[in-house]
């Protein structure tokens, strides 16, 4: 028995070890891979063309937790690293109010390039990046997702009200998968915002005993 003139059992070898290679990368190279493909698609060239660099996911790729902003600003463009500017700052002090750093947990955008003086990514530039970031999640395999700003939590919740569903855990499917959702408010509005960032703050002080129910 032949495949394509090759002995169907050499086949069934060089594909059994493709397979195995490819379980058997570590995620760090499986995001490496990922960030490639992203470059190599040219996903959203626009943004690219104005932009410093692609600004992939960081923190801990064993991660329980990851948290998903909207895309980068000023100083996550120049460094290449999500969250490190005022936002990323006041990240970091809600993520102590949690219990948590920005070590143990995955902190991730859905557009990964800096839109143009920081306006809004667009329906468009959202949906390109979509598959990468399902795949980004896919490597990861946290055991919830929290979404910061409306951007990452409407593609998860189609429809919800943030001012309604903030702090709440969601299960949703996504594709085939099962995953719980706490959509949060963004760290950017509630900054320079009294009242949002009282929200914002009560709402991960009490993450860690809304988690707590989805933790394997
Ligand atoms: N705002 C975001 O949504 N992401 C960042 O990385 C920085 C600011």
């Amino acid at each position: 028995m032949s495949v394509n003139g090759y002995p169907r059992v050499a086949v069934l070898f060089v594909a059994a070890v493709c397979y195995h290679r490819n379980m058997t990368k570590s995620k760090l190279q499986q995001l490496r891979m990922l960030e490639q493909q992203i470059i190599r698609q040219d996903t959203c060239p626009q943004l690219r063309q104005q932009a410093t660099q692609l600004v992939m996911g960081s923190g801990s790729v064993e991660a329980a937790y990851v948290f998903i902003g909207e895309a980068p600003g000023k100083q996550e463009d120049l460094q290449g690293k999500p969250f490190i500017g005022a936002a990323g700052k006041f990240l970091d002090e809600m993520l102590a109010a949690a219990g948590m750093n920005r070590e143990d947990v995955y902190i991730t955008n859905i557009v990964k390039y800096r839109p143009p003086n920081n306006r809004d990514p667009l329906p468009a530039e959202k949906q390109a990046f979509w598959p990468f970031l399902l795949r980004e999640l896919a490597i990861i395999q946290p055991q919830a997702i929290v979404t910061l700003g409306r951007h990452s939590m409407e593609y998860f919740l189609p429809g919800a009200s943030i001012s309604e569903v903030h702090g709440q855990p969601q299960r949703v499917m996504v594709g085939d998968h099962q995953l719980t959702i706490v959509p949060l408010y963004h760290p950017a509005a509630a900054l320079y915002n009294g009242s949002l960032r009282q929200t914002l703050m009560d709402d991960f002080t009490h993450l860690p005993a809304q988690l707590a129910p989805f933790n394997a």
